[in-house]
């Protein structure tokens, strides 16, 4: 059994990028075909074994609480009209009561700061991070080898992804020094350096299970990249006492934060619908004959 129970989400992100659609609704309720980004986040997170999640929220998102609940005006009209397995569909999609709570960010801090608002209910014990806007489709799902290498190795673990070199300065970036097979130990980790300054482009790509000691650095950690706390600089810091190893990508990754990588996940997740894969290629077909 993985001593890594609980995943912390933060959600409270302005979504600036989706405007004006995020205005009203939550970028993690954004959907690829029908399901909200959050609900692979969450998905994930419970097929790696992790046992509750908490929600890490800002003002105006009260719709991803709607969403996690039961909708009874809904349910009760679907199963008047004899629509047992929708009703059966979405319950099978809800955590249990007690394995999902919500915290407050009241101020938009930065997304350490962010982290650092779970930290009563994290406790004293290593735990899961996983920004939703990051979808990976992998199965068993990375976070699962993720679990394992801390079990092995003790202290924190990040997901890492390769990225276009040009493009370091979205991402946290690692120096890797000696591996195995299933991870590298890391010797820095480095908020959104510039090309020029990357030590690699092996990219923080947004899970990480991180040694309760992130969260006491957290405590202390002032603005860095952007002006905001940042999880990347109390993570480096952290390699002072702790152990920080990397774990690559196995499956397919899409940054769902950009117009680009949404539109990328929503056609290949289109092509592994068995009802859409079809529909899909001809849609393509016919862009690409027509250009
Ligand atoms: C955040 C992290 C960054 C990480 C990235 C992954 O940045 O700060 O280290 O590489 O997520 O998507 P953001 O995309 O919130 O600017």
């Amino acid at each position: 059994m993985s001593h890594v129970k609980t995943a912390v989400l933060p959600v409270a992100g302005l979504g600036t990028r989706f405007l004006p659609a995020s205005k009203a609704t939550p970028k993690v309720l954004l959907p690829i075909l029908d399901r909200p980004l959050i609900q692979y986040a969450v998905d994930e997170a419970f097929a790696a074994g992790i046992e509750s999640v908490v929600f890490v929220m800002g003002r105006g998102q009260g719709a991803i609480v709607d969403y996690f609940d039961m909708s009874f005006e809904l349910e009760t009209k679907l199963r008047e009209r004899g629509k047992d397995d929708v009703v059966a569909s979405l319950e099978a999609l809800r955590p249990a009561d007690g394995h999902i709570s919500y915290v407050r960010q009241t101020e938009p801090l930065g997304l350490g700061h962010a982290v650092w608002c779970a930290r009563d209910v994290v406790g004293d014990q290593p735990f899961a991070v996983l920004l939703p806007d990051e979808l990976i489709v992998e199965d068993p799902p990375s976070l699962s080898r993720m679990i394992d290498v801390q079990a092995a190795h003790g202290g924190s673990v990040v997901l890492v992804d390769e990225v276009d070199p040009a493009s370091t300065a979205s991402y946290g970036i690692i120096t890797p020094a000696s591996g195995d097979e299933a991870s590298v130990l890391v010797s820095e980790v480095v908020e959104k350096p510039s090309p020029e300054d990357a030590a690699s482009n092996l990219a923080v790509v947004g899970r990480y299970i991180l040694d309760p000691v992130v969260m006491d650095i957290l405590g202390s950690t002032g603005a860095g990249s952007g002006g905001e706390i940042q999880l990347t600089d109390a993570i480096n810091a952290s390699i002072a006492t702790t152990e920080l190893r990397a774990v690559t990508v196995g499956g397919e990754r899409y940054d769902c934060g950009s117009k680009a990588g949404f539109l990328d996940a929503t056609v290949n997740m289109a092509l592994k619908d068995p009802d859409l894969a079809q529909r899909m290629r001809d849609i393509a077909r016919g862009i690409v004959s027509a250009s």
